[in-house]
């Protein structure tokens, strides 16, 4: 989809179809034109909620408020509804409450992500039509609007929402088509495609000069060979160094304590860190971001066989810490262990990892939101404000430490489970904060993304499948690094 901003205003831009937002189930305003069919159809202008009037070209959709979030929601509703129509040109007003650039990207977000779809592997193709959306900058409120900056929070917007479908293409493959060998190939080729990347790929032999003894275990029972991938996004003169470390099970099946078959299913899915970080990666070489930014990505399958890691064995991850295996299906954990390790070594200012690591924690705060963790409050805040401005939802998880004793071990420095079933989540986050070095810690953040990464029913507006959960908020929180560098000093941004 071509997306433009148009200076003239909305009736004046020619094009097949118009799209209406009512805000507020405010039926009355000037762009409103048919309200008696929209009584007819019943409509009443709730979220998610469209009505479509072929002969006028015209669709209405619901938006609760003009929170950025609902106007995604609400473009995005609109699109998808148009998705099956022949139109070519789509045109749409500019809905501003505070900082117009916002909306400008929520309506470019909601139309890109609303739109996205993955037929790779259905046989019968539906036809894509190439469609152009024109933002008009004539305004709900009429307020005045400048060509300019709402040209560059256009750019902006597709950056990001391109970053984050290349993602969700990346976790709906299956895994015979993103082996840990061809997703290597995969972050070659994306950073072959930007300026000032570099990319590092180091195979199991890499593995064992390293002494990343936790990551080639869980590696080890798959004919699909392990890959380390390392790629860095250098600008001239960095203002500040961010590593970002993703879970790349391309396949999770559990291992010797082999997973039932209903949980089996979208273990694919167990990639979403990686493609999250791949997303992120790209997005930030795109937007320029004045930081230098490490990609590292564990990628391996998690299976059975003769050469398989077992629930007893002891592993040296990369740091020296022993770890008792207990449970072969805790294996992102023993992977980013290794990884997380390597990434402290870069000394970076700020270390976020991003894993589908425990189903604890989609039954901590439910399917659609992402865990957070770590040990400093600040950063974990600004985080959760990047996210919510992004539109992805999450919350915090505490550490503790009662929870802490639950990863003793008799025999080694720690278990790879807890002692209790409960607080899983976060347990597991503790783990991963063995690995972390000393001055690290109060710069590190943990993401367990099990629950948004992969949800396979539709949900605002994302479809069935992957989300590229953390893509968005981690573009957004780089560029809130960015404003606050800047002395940027807008309160909308705040
Ligand atoms: N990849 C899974 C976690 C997961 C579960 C992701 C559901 C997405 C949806 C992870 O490797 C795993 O199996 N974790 C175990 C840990 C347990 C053995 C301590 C789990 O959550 O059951
Ligand atoms: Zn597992
Ligand atoms: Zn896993």
């Amino acid at each position: 989809m071509k997306i433009n901003i148009a200076t003239e205003q909305i009736e004046k831009i020619e094009a097949d179809c118009e799209i209406i937002l009512v805000v507020d189930k405010q039926m009355k305003h000037k762009w409103i034109k048919d309200n008696a069919d929209l009584e007819t159809l019943n409509f009443k202008a709730e979220s998610e909620e469209s009505a479509f009037l072929p002969h006028q070209h015209r669709i209405y959709a619901g938006c609760a408020s003009l929170d950025r979030d609902e106007v995604r929601l609400a473009v995005a509703t609109a699109m998808k509804a148009l998705q099956k129509t022949a139109y070519k040109s789509i045109k749409i007003g500019s809905y501003v409450k505070t900082c117009p650039a916002i909306y400008t990207k929520a309506i470019v977000e909601g139309a890109l992500l609303g739109t996205y779809t993955f037929d790779k592997y259905k046989s019968q193709k539906e036809e894509k039509v190439e469609r152009e959306l024109y933002i008009s900058l004539e305004e709900y409120h009429d307020k005045e609007l400048k060509l300019e900056s709402a040209q560059k929070a256009l750019s902006e917007a597709i950056i990001i929402a391109n970053a984050t479908n290349m993602a969700k293409d990346i976790v709906n493959a299956v895994p015979d088509d993103m082996t840990p060998e061809k997703l290597a190939h995969k972050a070659q080729e994306i950073a072959d495609s930007l300026e000032n990347v570099s990319c590092f790929i180091g195979d199991e032999n890499f593995l064992k000069e390293q002494k990343m003894g936790a990551f080639e275990a869980v590696a080890r029972a798959s004919v699909h060979k392990p890959r380390f991938i390392h790629l860095t996004y250098k600008p001239q003169n960095p203002l500040a160094t961010f590593a970002f470390v993703g879970k790349g099970l391309t396949y999770d099946s559990g291992g010797l304590s082999l997973k039932p078959s209903e949980h089996m299913v979208s273990m694919k899915s167990d990639k979403s860190g990686a493609a999250a970080a791949l997303g992120i990666l790209k997005g930030a070489a795109e937007l320029k971001v004045p930081f230098e930014v490490h990609m590292i990505i564990g990628a391996c399958e998690n299976m059975i066989g003769g050469d398989a890691y077992k629930p007893d064995d002891i592993l040296v991850a990369k740091n020296g810490v022993t770890i008792e295996v207990r449970n072969t299906d805790a294996e992102g954990r023993l992977v980013l262990a290794d990884c997380l390790c390597y990434a402290s070594e870069l000394e970076p200012d700020y270390l976020v990892d991003m894993a589908t690591l425990t189903g604890a924690c989609v039954v901590a705060v439910g399917e659609y939101t992402t865990g957070i963790m770590g040990h400093n409050s600040t950063l974990k805040h600004g985080m959760i404000s990047a996210a919510s401005k992004s539109g992805e939802l999450a919350g915090t998880l505490q550490f503790n430490r009662y929870l802490k004793k639950l990863i003793k071990s008799d025999i080694a420095d720690i278990s790879n489970i807890a002692s209790s079933r409960y607080g899983g989540a976060i347990t597991a986050g503790l783990f991963l904060d063995n690995f972390v070095s000393e001055p690290l810690k109060e710069k590190w953040l943990h993401l367990d993304i099990a629950g948004p990464a992969f949800i396979e029913k539709d949900w605002g507006y994302n479809q069935s499948g992957a989300s590229g959960a953390g893509v968005r908020m981690c573009l957004y929180w780089l560029k809130e690094h960015e404003y606050k560098n800047s002395n940027y000093h807008d309160n909308e941004e705040k």
